[in-house]
């Protein structure tokens, strides 16, 4: 068989997940109240009125979901801790009950040749944190410290992968910002001070955890990296996404892999704040090392010169950035489908930043049905991350570090503020009876994952349609 499209030894094939958008059984074994819980219950915040009160079931299905991953020949699989299980009040000793829950799960993946991939934070904020100033307040990333000791304390002889932070520009622009996530609140200026203080958490995690740390053990964060396209060549045009570009990806990049914040979005955000809340050492801790990144990709973004005031305030639309419709196909949630430009972005990172990569979420929402047979034949999705996946392999042949693929999602779940209205999973969850169901895309990634070679993509037998 030809050796064509075959990964490096080694690679990592899995799927990932977090907690709220997966387990339910938010009452039970004394977790406390998260900002999702809150957020979720006002009425008006997610489409449909959906909260995460019973997701997938996946707290008292994680057995039945270990055995799933296993059938589809993951090696990894990505999970999140729910801070609020651990400390239900954000602060204070480790309810029992709630980690026993994770060590429980850690131990059915190894027990079936799965590495765990912990997340420490996807966004489930105890409610006390946020009741006590939230992230824009210093004292949150001291408890997040805190609270990473405590995980890695429990789990850190048996799990090699951490990741401190997933996306904390959702964490700061979405929930401070434009207010479109938990906790709703749209306030700029609180919104940088909430970005440095998850990247200041994320630094001080690093440490903690580096005390403790096995060598096998590997620590990082992982970003949502939006490669910005600009509408033309024009100064105008270049210099808008440049700037975009600052807001949404250099500025989480440079202070975590180079110690500062560039200096562009410093100035195009001194009428919101005067960054005083940087102290003398902060990037100094921000920058600790770390030994991979975790890329969040999806999709481009498309910017140009001329302000649009109508544009989502969760972007600075007011900073003399105009955000451009998205091109071609798009998928349900509206984002452009360009794996070209997921190449560039792998080999960019790696020429500008030298880290070892992994993908830690890629993945897409398109209408499934699921049909008598119990099938879903879901062949957009499919298409998509196996165009994907040819771009993480473009990607290493033009000389990329890329050490793994974690398919955004194993499970159909809950889409923050889209609610169930979105399914990103390769596996379908039947919700009236939790039922899960294989699409087609998971026994394409199944296929790749266990030959760790790209294969067509399409029943035809077409080539799994490359990077560009
Ligand atoms: C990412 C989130 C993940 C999921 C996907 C679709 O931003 O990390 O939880 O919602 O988007």
């Amino acid at each position: 068989m030809s050796n064509e499209g075959r990964f490096p030894e080694g690679f990592l094939w899995g799927a990932a997940t977090a907690a709220y958008q997966i387990e339910g059984a938010v009452h039970e074994d004394g977790r406390g109240p998260s900002i999702w819980d809150t957020f979720s219950h006002t009425p008006g915040a997610v489409v449909g009125g959906d909260t995460g009160d019973v997701a997938a079931d996946h707290y008292h299905r994680y057995v039945e979901d270990v055995e799933l991953m296993a059938s589809l020949n993951l090696a990894a699989y990505r999970f999140s801790i729910a801070w609020p299980r651990i400390q239900p009040d954000g602060s204070g000793p480790v309810n029992g009950a709630g980690m026993a829950f994770y060590d429980r799960l850690v131990d059915a993946l190894l027990a079936r040749g799965i590495a765990p991939a912990v997340t420490l934070y996807h966004w489930d904020l105890p409610q006390a944190l946020e009741d006590a100033g939230g992230w824009p307040a210093r004292d949150t990333a001291l408890r997040f410290a805190d609270y990473a000791a405590l995980v890695h304390g429990a789990l850190g002889d048996r799990v090699d992968l951490w990741t401190t932070l997933n996306e904390p520009w959702c964490s700061a622009n979405l929930g401070y910002w434009s207010g479109v996530h938990a906790p709703g609140r749209t306030e700029p200026g609180q919104s940088l001070a909430a970005m440095h203080h998850l990247l200041l958490g994320h630094g001080m995690a690093i440490d903690a955890m580096r005390a403790q740390a096995r060598v096998e053990e590997q620590l990082s964060i992982t970003l949502n990296l939006w490669p910005v396209l600009p509408a033309s060549h024009s100064p105008e045009d270049a210099a808008a996404a440049d700037l975009m570009d600052g807001f949404q990806n250099r500025v989480y990049l440079d202070p975590v892999l180079r110690g500062a914040y560039p200096q562009d979005v410093i100035a195009a955000t001194s009428d919101l704040t005067d960054w005083e809340f940087v102290k003398p050492g902060d990037l100094d801790v921000i920058s600790r090392p770390i030994d991979l990144l975790g890329v969040n990709y999806y999709a481009p973004l498309r910017a140009g010169g001329e302000p649009d005031a109508a544009a989502r305030t969760s972007f600075p639309a007011d900073r003399g950035i105009r955000r451009l419709p998205p091109e071609g196909a798009l998928t349900e949630m509206g984002w452009e489908i360009n794996p070209g430009a997921f190449a560039d972005l792998l080999v960019q990172l790696h020429t500008e930043y030298g880290i070892p990569l992994v993908v830690t979420e890629n993945g897409a929402a398109f209408p499934d049905v699921l049909e008598s047979t119990g099938q879903v034949e879901d062949s957009q999705r499919r298409a998509y991350i196996a165009g994907h996946v040819g771009a993480v392999h473009d990607a290493i042949t033009r000389g990329a570090d890329v050490r793994g693929y974690f398919a955004w999602s194993l499970l159909d779940n809950f889409e923050w503020a889209e609610g169930y209205a979105k399914r990103f999973g390769i596996v379908y969850v039947d919700y009236a009876t939790m039922a899960r169901h294989p699409k087609s895309s998971a026994r394409w990634f199944a296929e790749t994952a266990r030959r760790s070679q790209l294969q067509p993509a399409s029943r035809d037998g077409r080539a799994a349609g490359g990077a560009r």
